[in-house]
């Protein structure tokens, strides 16, 4: 029996009915851009999210670059944010024409570390964007307390933790921009592609509207140069159809992963996910530590169970980010992390049974793999 990592036929299967009526009808209203479909799920996801706008762009990594842009920032500015982050944030930074500056994670929650973020900023800082990495929100007041402080602006990466709540807020509205993924595997995905931009500044709204359409609000009339970063209307009806399940869907991750922490608890040497106090994570992966990572996830594999690593290289070790300058000792609980972090299957649909048996082969992998060791 195979465990698969992520299982999307499931939902598929659940929702096939629906899905097909959403589906045909912008194929036969030929409604493929900017059409009721994207309206209506720009307005349900910001009413979700609890934000005064929703902007859909074509993906998360846009709705980043859109949103630093939105945000007035550019060449000569610097933006901080994680060294444990998949390198979308940062590229985002990149084509924006602005400096990266990385900072360390919290070795217990493995998000931007807010007592590492002074140290990094310079004259330059323009802004902060933590991400809320694996569905767990960063340590947000701290956050805030020191963007204000400094007059930064703060852009949440929200690509894992669409439903995530701190202290009973939901993800997505501390900054003054929040940008979403909507990836095929996302705890909310789309059959393609997809992202959008949450906010409650109708300046930076506006200038989104702009900037995701070639730089305009009235047909053929151009006020900027911009670019084509549209949401695609058969995607958002997929959206649409979706979203009134995540929910449902978040609190059976949530549940699978209190499953995980209890059977591990029995495990030794297996560091399991630390949820900060007042967090309601989303588990959009269930990432635990352990020594041997690399043999593990290869016996795992054998015995029909997929893994995955988020992620194996953390950013300033990344060969694109030589120029960067840094050294491994400069984050060293990112550099830690890379080796030894594994993310069990995590979906909605997984059964008791599946994590039982995933938790049985890791227990089995790892007391082989000691064996080995010590002989
Ligand atoms: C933390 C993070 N940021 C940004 C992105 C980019 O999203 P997309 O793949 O939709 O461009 C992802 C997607 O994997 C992500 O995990």
């Amino acid at each position: 029996m195979t465990i698969p990592f992520v299982d999307l036929k499931l939902q598929y299967r659940m929702l096939k009915p629906q899905m097909d009526v959403a589906i045909s009808s912008v194929l036969e209203r030929s409604a493929y851009i900017m059409g009721k479909e994207h309206n209506d799920f720009e307005q349900s996801f910001a009413a979700y999210i609890g934000a005064r706008h929703c902007l859909g762009v074509s993906t998360g990594t846009d709705a980043l670059e859109l949103a630093i842009r939105a945000c007035g920032i550019g060449p000569g500015d610097e933006v901080i944010t994680a060294a444990n982050t998949f390198i979308a944030t940062t590229e985002a930074i990149s084509c924006t024409g602005a400096s990266i500056r990385l900072v360390e994670v919290d070795p217990r929650t493995y998000n931007m570390d807010p007592n590492q973020i002074e140290s990094a900023i310079t004259a330059r800082t323009k802004a902060l964007i933590p991400v809320h990495l694996y569905g767990q929100p960063a340590d947000m007041n701290p956050i805030m307390d020191i963007a204000h402080k400094h007059g930064l602006k703060v852009i949440e990466d929200c690509a894992q933790a669409h439903g995530a709540k701190y202290h009973g807020q939901k993800a997505g509205t501390f900054g003054d921009a929040a940008c979403f993924s909507f990836y095929p595997g996302k705890n909310l995905g789309a059959y393609g592609d997809g992202g959008a931009i949450v906010t409650n500044d109708d300046g930076i709204a506006d200038r989104v509207k702009l900037l995701r359409n070639h730089g305009s609000s009235e047909k053929y009339v151009h006020e900027i140069e911009g670019y084509c970063r549209r949401l695609d209307n058969l995607q958002a009806a997929v959206l649409g159809v979706k979203l009134p399940y995540l929910d449902e869907w978040n609190a059976a991750r949530r549940r699978a992963a209190a499953l995980y922490d209890q059977l591990l608890a029995e495990v030794p040497d297996v560091v399991t996910p630390y949820v900060l106090p007042g967090v309601e994570p989303v588990y959009h992966l269930y990432v635990i530590q352990i020594s041997n990572r690399d043999q593990v996830q290869t016996a795992l594999k054998e015995q029909g169970v997929e893994t995955g690593i988020h992620y194996p290289i953390p950013l300033h070790q990344q060969p694109a980010y030589k120029n960067l300058g840094y050294k491994p000792e400069d984050f060293p609980v990112s550099t830690m992390l890379g080796p030894r972090i594994l993310s069990l299957p995590m979906f909605g649909g997984i059964t008791e049974e599946q994590i039982r048996t995933v938790v049985a082969e890791l227990s089995q992998a790892l007391i082989t793999l000691s064996g080995v060791a010590t002989m």
